[in-house]
């Protein structure tokens, strides 16, 4: 483990602690409990996912030896400093600081940690030294602004600022600057997740519900809604539910999410969870219900067809006798904005039990 890395979870995990000692305190965990969820489940599963377009390279150099970005310190005076700060707040501050694009409580550095300058998590200065690319997902070369605007549109559930846009210029500028001395190559080391093998056993649901139980339920919730602090903002991240990513995102496809898992989650203890269990944990998370694809075509079938026809994606597959992204047409864009939304209280009480589409 990198020295950044190391010192990330320790910090981390003295936060996380601290905060959940606060929610514990304001009784926010009253609701967590193991609730009894669908045992049921596509368990047929198999190894094989389809790649994406961020397959890393068969032979990682591994994390030491990855590309240092520069220190924060580093920032320039002046416009372009001012640009790279506010492209830095965007990233981590995503509904505070771009609410007019954003439609759920995570940020990009839910995903992308450190501020986006892990290795191993997919960071900004290996994707900016990667684009223009050709994407299966787009089926044209895609240039760095537009991979942009897909993260909107899907992992924050929002809508794409328009290409120029003042959040696009200022994200574009961070990660320049963060590639500071960084080889313009798709296969630098530290790209992306790291992918996984094919699971020795097929995911399973209810393998992967206990390894939810055990190793995710204290911060990210049983119901999957995450926590959030008394002011409303999401101190945890939903992994599912109407808060989450949509259907569309990368998070959904099951590799990704049994990459990212593995490399990054628990938070405090990455890589502690073996292959398989990364695996069986992916699966769970990616068989709950969450906000539509945007590319819905007006039939879930008829979209699994065109954008999901994979072992990789539940989107239309049945779990507990429930189609998986049978919730109809996309909502109308709706900016969450990152006031309190007082899905918490002030006394500390929550007012629902999850995060229903509000
Ligand atoms: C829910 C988790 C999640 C959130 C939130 C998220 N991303 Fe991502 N991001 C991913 C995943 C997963 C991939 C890889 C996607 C794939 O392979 O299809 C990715 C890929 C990327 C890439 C391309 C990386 C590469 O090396 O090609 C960039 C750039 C990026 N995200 C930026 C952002 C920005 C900016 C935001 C906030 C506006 C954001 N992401 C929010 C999960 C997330
Ligand atoms: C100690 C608290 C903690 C634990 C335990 C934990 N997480 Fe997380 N998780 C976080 C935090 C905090 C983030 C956002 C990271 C950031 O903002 O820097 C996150 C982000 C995520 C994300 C990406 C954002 C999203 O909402 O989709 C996924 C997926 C995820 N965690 C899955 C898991 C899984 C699966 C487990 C159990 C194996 C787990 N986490 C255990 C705290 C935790």
């Amino acid at each position: 483990m990198s020295a950044a890395r190391r010192q990330l979870y320790l910090g981390g995990a003295l936060a996380a602690l601290v905060i959940a000692v606060g929610l514990y305190a304001g009784g926010v965990f009253d609701n967590v409990g193991r609730q009894a969820s669908a045992r049921r489940a596509a368990n047929d599963l198999t190894g094989d996912p389809t790649r994406t377009e961020l397959a890393a390279p068969a032979a990682r150099t591994g994390a030491s030896a990855a590309f240092q970005p520069p220190a924060e310190s580093e920032i320039p005076a002046g416009e372009f400093g001012d640009a790279v700060r506010r492209g830095r707040e965007i990233f981590v501050d995503t509904p505070r600081a771009a609410p007019a694009y954003v439609g759920n409580s995570l940020r990009c550095v839910s995903c992308h940690l450190d501020a986006g300058r892990l290795a191993d998590s997919s960071p900004l200065w290996a994707a900016f030294v990667s684009y223009p690319a050709y994407r299966s997902k787009t089926k044209s070369i895609t240039t760095f602004q537009q991979r942009l605007q897909g993260c909107f549109e899907y992992s924050m559930n929002g809508r794409a600022p328009p290409l120029g846009a003042p959040e696009l210029v200022a994200l574009e500028s961070y990660a320049y600057w963060l590639a500071s001395g960084a080889t313009l190559d798709p296969n630098i080391a530290g790209r992306g997740y790291p992918r996984l093998a094919p699971p020795a056993q097929m995911a399973d649901f209810a393998r992967g519900e206990t390894v939810y139980a055990d190793n995710c339920v204290l911060c990210h919730g049983a119901d999957g809604a995450g926590q959030r602090a008394p002011d409303g903002y999401a101190v945890f991240p939903a992994l599912w539910g109407a808060d989450s990513f949509n259907w569309g995102a990368g998070m959904g496809r099951i590799s990704n999410a049994a990459a990212f898992v593995k490399a990054n989650m628990p938070l405090a203890l990455p890589g502690t969870l073996t292959d398989q269990q990364a695996w069986d944990v992916a699966l769970y998370m990616n068989s709950h219900e969450r906000p539509q694809d945007p590319r819905y075509t007006g039939s879930v079938q008829g979209t699994r067809q065109d954008f999901h026809a994979t072992e990789d994606s539940m989107y239309g597959r049945e779990v507990a006798g429930k189609v998986l992204g049978a919730s109809g047409a996309p909502k109308p864009f709706k900016a969450r904005s990152a006031e309190p939304e007082r899905l918490i209280t002030p006394n500390g009480r929550r007012l629902f039990d999850k995060a229903e589409d509000r």
